[in-house]
Order: C-alpha cells, then structure tokens, then sequence
C-alpha cells in the first residue's frame, strides 16, 4: 500500500479543528481556554473528558484516552489509520494524495462505496413508485418517517433494473449488487424492501432485503466484500449513535431488520440488530466504542434460547470494569416487532428494565442443567460451571459469580480452582505502556509540557549544546522536540505527535501532551525557563568535570582551556 505523504498529514492537522471534528460527534462545552465532554469512550456522569485547541488535542482524566484528532477518529469512528486521515481530509474538501499513485486498496473500495451510495438512492426513489411496497410497509407498521429514517427502500421486481440504472457494472458487482452469468448482468436483490447497512460512518455497506413475494429466502443479505462483514457491523448501530449523540445508555441487541426499525418507530432508538448471525465479539467491542450496556434480546423458543446461551459464550471474555451485560427473553412466539405493536413501547420499556444480568443468566441456566439441591446436582453443577468462570477474565465480576457458584454448590470456596483462562488477546489497545510513562526528569517533563502547551517558546532556548550535556531522563525526546520546534516554528502538539507517529518519542509525547499546565502552575514560559537553566547548569557541571578529567589525562587544547576557564567562571557567579 502506498503511503500517505508526511507533508500531507501535517497540512491537514493544521487545516483541522479538533474541535468541530470532535464537536460534531459529541457535545462539548465550552471551559476557559478548554472544552469539556462526557467522554464518548467510558462511562461517566460528569464530564472529564476535555479537548484544548492549542494543542490540538484530547484528553480523558477519566479512562486516560488521549490523543490528536487522528487517534479520536481512529477510536471513535473505529477507523483504521488510512480510513482516519481520509475522513479528516473529507471533512477538509481535500483528496489525498498517495506517494507512488493512488493504491488499488483505494479504488478497490471507494467505487464499490459509490455504487453503493447510487443502489440505495435508486431503491428510496423505486419505493416512492411502487403501491405495493408502500402497502406492505404500511401494513405492518411502519411510518414514512420511519423508512426515510433508515432509508429504506424498493429493489423492483425486475432482472436488471438496476443493472440499467448503472451502465459500467464493475463497481456494482464488486459491492454485491449485481452478478453476472453469462454475458448477462443482472440484479441481485429483486423484488425487495431494502434495508441499508452502514458503517459507523454512515456509508452504506451493504443492504438487507426481505422479499414481497413467497421466496423461500425471506430475507438476503448482501455477500461478504472488502466493506462488508456481517460478523463486524451491526444494523442500526449509525442510526443509534446519530439520533443520541452522546454515550448511549444502553444498547439493544435484536435479532431482525423489522424488529429494529420498529422499536425506532416506538422511541427506542438505541438498538441494533446482528444481521441474521449470532452476535460476535467483534460485535460486542463495536458496540462497546458506544455504551457500557448491552441488552440482548431474545425470542423465548428454543431458537431464542440456543442464541442467548451462544451470546453469552461469546461475551464472557469481553466482560470488564464498567461493562455490563443484560439478557431479556420476549414471551414464546413473538418478536420484539410483534411485541412493541401489541403492548406499547412503556410496556415493552418495562420488559427492558427487568432484563435479567449475565451473572443471574449463567446460574439459572446451569441450575437448570444440574439440580444444587442434590449431592450428585452439586458436583455437576461445579463440573459445569467452572469452564465458565475460565472463560472470563479476572475481576470483580468473576470473583462473585465464583462465590455465587461455591455458595450454591456447598463447597468452600478455597477448594475452588478456576481453569486459567485461554490467552485471549485483549481486544482493546493495550494502555499506555511504560515507555510512555518512561520516568522523565522532573526539569524535562516541566519543559516538554510547557513546549507542548506553547511551541513558539522554542525560539528562546539557548545553548542547547550544553543542555545536550546534561545527562537527565528522557533528555533526548526533550532537546529532539526543542530542535524540531525551532526549525518549524509553530507547529501543534498534535502535529508533533503525528509527524512522529512511528519513533519511540510519540507515545511520550503524547502522554505528556495529555497533562495540561494548569494556570495555577505558572507562567509555561517562566517554567521553561527554570526548568531550562536547570538542565544547562547540569549540562555545565558535567562538561567541566569531563574537562577536568582529560586535563589530568593530557593537555588540553586552547578552545578547551577557554571554555573551561569561561564555565568556570559561570558556575563561580552563580
Ligand atoms: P426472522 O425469520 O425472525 O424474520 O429472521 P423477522 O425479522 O421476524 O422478519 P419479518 O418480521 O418476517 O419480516 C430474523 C433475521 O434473520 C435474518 C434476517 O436478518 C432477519 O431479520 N434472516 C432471516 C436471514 O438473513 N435470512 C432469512 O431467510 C431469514
Ligand atoms: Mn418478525
């Protein structure tokens, strides 16, 4: 893949707002020179979640999240790095270059993405003329609003309507929309209420289709492509996050397109549905990027069962602090669609509030399966639920569901061994490491914070050579940084991070960057400038003892007498 230009990125940063990027996506509020949020990353009441727009940078005290609108975007819209500088550059109106061309990678997603974008304006308008799709929609429920909401519309029952619609098929094809057989092209979904699936970004993906006829496959979903994995994408889950802009409270997992959109319809805008598999764990992490709550809704048949007890395999491992899991079953024979219709959207609110939490789930089932009344039951019971416990990581959680199971089993809870869970990769990005934290001296630290608070100030710092002597902590990052601000001038934190996104220095960077001088601390260029005399007295202390020891080895040269003779007088009028 070829790159994207350096020159390109820092052109781009300076051309961005952290600020209305992150403020289009979340609610800042405006706090002297910061802006402060609820962080869109963990779950909180009160807003620790600030962005400064001199550094170009945000910052969570709460979860410790930070970064440059690159990093946000990466998290937030759960994009990959090229992904992450495209959407700032589309925010921009600028294209991005590539060195070497543009990447087959690119073309290879971007026509499939406007063909896409073409199939679900061409379905919306087929809606808008065909009777009898407008008629099944109302019949069951659902409202213009509703439809334009999800943009649902009609693929017509025709070969190749769309094929028609769009000439070169190339792009059409690569998205799924239209196959080939023969010479002849002609169109995948036919005859079909269509459903859009989006990305978190709002781009169409993928389209569900339910038939209108009696097709034997109800419902079709387009085929795996480059853009679309059912096992990583939810529908629902952009439209959830557009219509409550901040952390959800909570969200609802179903398992149908039509059930989804009708709990829209009926207020609960917070849901999502697996799109015709079992949910993933990809899924639940995706999910997890908007809310600390998920509620997994079930049918209560067999089927239904089947799929809580597979959701519940899978959301073991992804159990953590300040996550939380709830299972709901709907009465047997009705989906939430069905349900919401007949008892009302309070009623149904209700159902939601006396979801049953994944702890309670596990037991109930397992005492099901092994009867903690008897002896044998007992033993069973234990024998059943350890693999479980081993399935989740160590916490809090595990250690009460772990006393739940002794308690109910009889048993002391020291006779209880969990299996070591299986390295499960964490999927989250690993917090910052102890290279990040690397012990920085503190006059280092002090002038790394400040330079990052202010980088003009760079221009005042004299004798760096010196400094270079000073042999403090983390002095390479501080005078690299001092340099590189010196030569170019004002440059923003974020920018700094990014150009060194790739060298050991960016992480440190990065944490420094996310510790605000506080305007109690002082002035930073007063700051700088104690910290700065600091480490050149250092680095002056050090250049006269080494100095001092080659002069007893040999004699020293004329330059080195003089500047021996001009730092020992230096250090004599201190
Ligand atoms: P259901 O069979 O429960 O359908 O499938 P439904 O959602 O109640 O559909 P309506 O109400 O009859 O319109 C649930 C989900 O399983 C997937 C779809 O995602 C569907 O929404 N599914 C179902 C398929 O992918 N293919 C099928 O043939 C059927
Ligand atoms: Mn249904």
């Amino acid at each position: 893949m070829s790159r994207i230009p350096d020159s390109f990125i820092q052109d781009l940063l300076a051309r961005s707002d952290i600020v209305d990027i992150i403020g289009s996506r979340i609610e800042l509020k405006r706090a002297g020179r910061e802006y402060h949020a609820l962080c869109p990353f963990h779950n909180e009441k009160s807003p620790s979640f600030t962005v400064s727009p001199n550094k170009q940078f945000f910052h969570c005290f709460g979860c410790g999240k930070h970064g440059t609108v690159i990093a946000f975007l990466m998290e937030y819209d759960r994009l990959p790095f090229p992904e992450a500088i495209e959407e700032l550059a589309r925010i921009a109106g600028v294209e991005v270059p590539r060195e070497g061309g543009n990447t087959p990678n690119r073309a290879v997603l971007e026509g499939p993405l406007d063909a896409l974008a073409g199939a679900e304006r061409f379905f919306r308008e087929q809606l808008r003329k065909s009777q009898p799709a407008i008629e099944y929609l109302k019949g069951r429920g659902i409202t213009g609003e509703t439809a334009k909401a999800f943009g649902i519309g009609f693929a017509p029952d025709s070969w190749d309507a769309l094929a028609k619609f769009f000439g070169d098929p190339t792009h059409a094809m690569a998205a799924g929309l239209l196959k080939k057989s023969g010479d002849r092209v002609f169109d995948v979904f036919r005859n079909r209420i269509m459903f859009p699936i989006r990305d978190t970004r709002g781009r169409v993906i993928a389209f569900g289709g339910r038939t209108l006829a009696n097709d034997p496959a109800k419902y079709l979903n387009s085929p795996e492509t480059a853009l679309f994995h059912k096992g990583r994408n939810l529908f629902g889950l952009y439209e959830a996050r557009q219509s409550l802009k901040s952390t959800l409270p909570y969200l609802l997992v179903v398992e149908g397109y039509m059930d989804a959109v009708m709990l829209a319809q009926h207020g609960f805008r917070n849901v999502v549905a697996t799109l015709g598999t079992a949910t993933t764990r990809d899924h639940l992490n995706l999910m997890f990027k908007s809310t600390p709550r998920i509620v997994f809704c079930f049918d209560g048949d067999r089927a239904g069962r089947a799929a809580a007890w597979r959701a519940l395999d899978q959301a073991l491992p992804e159990i953590a602090e300040g996550r939380e899991f709830r299972f709901m079953f709907l009465p047997d024979g009705k989906d939430p669609d069905e349900l919401v219709q007949e008892i009302g959207a309070d009623a149904f609110g209700n159902r939601v509030e006396q979801a049953i939490s994944l702890a309670d789930y596990l037991l109930d089932e397992l005492k099901k399966q092994a009867n903690p009344a008897t002896l044998e039951g007992r033993a069973k019971f234990v024998t059943l639920a350890k693999p479980f416990l081993g399935k989740m990581r160590e916490g809090p959680l595990r250690e009460l569901i772990t006393d739940e199971v002794a308690k109910l089993a009889r048993m002391s809870r020291a006779d209880f061994t969990i299996p070591a869970p299986k390295a499960v990769a964490p999927r989250e990005p690993a917090a910052p490491t102890s290279q990040a934290t690397l012990t920085l001296a503190k006059p280092v630290r002090d002038a790394l914070r400040c330079l990052l608070e202010q980088p003009e100030l760079a221009g005042g710092l004299a004798d760096i050579e010196i400094v270079e002597d000073a042999g403090a902590s983390g002095l390479e990052v501080l005078l690299a940084v001092a340099r590189f601000l010196s030569e170019h001038g004002r440059v923003s934190a974020a920018q700094l991070i990014e150009l060194w996104r790739d060298r050991p220095e960016a992480p440190i960077i990065s944490r420094l960057a996310a510790e605000a001088v506080e305007p109690g601390q002082g002035d930073p260029s007063q700051i700088l400038a104690e910290a700065w005399a600091h480490l050149r007295l250092q680095g002056q202390k050090a250049r006269v003892a080494r100095l001092l020891k080659a002069s007893e080895q040999r004699s020293l040269s004329g330059s080195e007498t003089a500047e021996l003779q001009r730092l020992t007088q230096q250090l004599a009028r201190r």
